[in-house]
């Protein structure tokens, strides 16, 4: 079997391509990725050249797509903008990727005849007090990244239902693990730490995120790809629920530092109080949550300690500037 892999290149789609060559020894891949400032080569260094093979190109555009489908068995979609402080600065290219690129994606799917996978998030559901999400629960995202990433769901529903596609959809909780952009809370806050910076927590740090290990998250993706049924949606929600407060003290913990770097800064516009997700039909399909998040934070601390090539140059580019729109400060180390 041969999977097209959208925005493989990126933190989550990089991690599957590996599963999904350890696990499928007789498979290949295929990358398409527009290669964004959140895509990079190196994410998928060191991995058989005769069986998988990177094409850059973007999936909101219909000729790039057709070509790269061709030959293809399946396709599993993680190309998308996915920063929400991003979306609220610039939510254009969030719908042109997210909406669109995902419509583009999913009509060559169909016109192959292939299965297509598409990687949602439980932010298409909204924030939940108590309780959690189930996958019939109705979609109430908050954010243009959520808003846009709920369009490419409904999307999805409506080809399978319109046309019968052989289409279905995963929606993750908040992935964390080695590679992921310091944009977000953990790798930003990993980083900062590790430096001497402030840890810029936002409002009051007493919303919960639902925290999944990012290798976990893969292995539902692929079981769903591999036995969910067609039309369907798959909660995979982690095992840790946590207030961010906690989580960044934990980041401080591991890397030997005290709580004076905690810095509460203007909370995120719209945001979301809490997340939850539950994930008994994955369940049933056989997923298991194995790394806690303990566990998982602590390999992911190592991660970034041994691997500043990694992390260096994305510190010296782009970010920088966006660092300093974002938290009215430059950005030091
Ligand atoms: P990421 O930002 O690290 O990677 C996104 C990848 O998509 C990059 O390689 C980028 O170059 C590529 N890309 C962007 N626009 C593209 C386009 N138009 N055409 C082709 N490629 C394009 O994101 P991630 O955190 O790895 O998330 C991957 C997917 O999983 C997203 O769809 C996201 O919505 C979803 N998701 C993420 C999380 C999370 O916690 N990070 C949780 C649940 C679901
Ligand atoms: O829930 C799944 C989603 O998780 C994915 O769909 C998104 O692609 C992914 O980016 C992530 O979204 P979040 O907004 O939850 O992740 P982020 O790391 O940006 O923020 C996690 C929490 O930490 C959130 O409540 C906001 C807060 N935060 C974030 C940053 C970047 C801070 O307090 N300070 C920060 O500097």
């Amino acid at each position: 079997m041969k999977v097209l892999v959208a925005g493989g290149a990126g933190f989550i789609g990089s991690t599957y391509v590996r599963l999904r060559i350890d696990a499928h020894p007789d498979d290949s891949v295929r990358v398409l990725d527009k290669l964004t400032y959140a895509g990079r080569r190196e994410n998928l260094d060191g991995l058989p050249e005769n069986r998988v093979e990177l094409v850059p190109g973007d999936i909101a555009d219909p000729d790039a797509v057709a070509a790269a489908v061709e030959g293809c068995d399946a396709i599993v979609n993680f190309a998308a903008e996915s920063h929400v402080d991003r979306s609220i600065e610039s939510p254009g290219e969030f719908i042109q990727t997210d909406v669109f690129g995902a419509f583009v994606l999913l009509e060559a799917a169909r016109a192959a005849g292939v299965r297509h996978l598409q990687v949602s998030t439980d932010e298409v559901y909204g924030s939940i007090e108590s309780g959690s999400f189930e996958e019939h629960s109705p979609l109430d995202p908050s954010s243009p990244y959520s808003a846009s990433k709920a369009g490419g769901d409904l999307i999805v529903g409506a080809y399978h239902q319109t046309y019968g596609a052989d289409a279905l959809i995963v929606r993750g909780s908040n992935n964390y693990g080695p590679r992921q952009h310091p944009e977000k809370l953990i790798p930003l806050c990993i980083l900062n730490a590790l430096a001497g910076d402030p840890l810029p927590v936002y409002g009051d740090g007493m919303q919960v995120r639902n925290w999944v290990f990012v290798e976990d998250f893969c292995r539902g993706i692929d079981l769903v790809l591999e036995r969910g049924e067609a039309g369907q949606a798959y909660n995979v929600g982690g095992p840790d629920e946590l207030p961010n407060i906690e989580v960044v003290r934990t980041i401080l913990m591991l890397t030997g530092r005290d709580e004076s770097l905690i810095d509460y800064v203007t909370d995120r516009l719209g945001h979301d109080r809490r997340y939850s997700l539950s994930s008994e039909k994955v369940r049933g399909l056989g997923w298991e949550a194995q790394v806690g998040f303990e566990e998982g934070l602590r390999r992911t601390v190592e991660w970034y300690r041994d691997n500043e090539w990694w992390w260096a140059p994305i510190r010296g580019g782009e970010y920088r500037e966006y660092y300093e729109r974002q938290y009215g400060r430059a950005l030091r180390g």
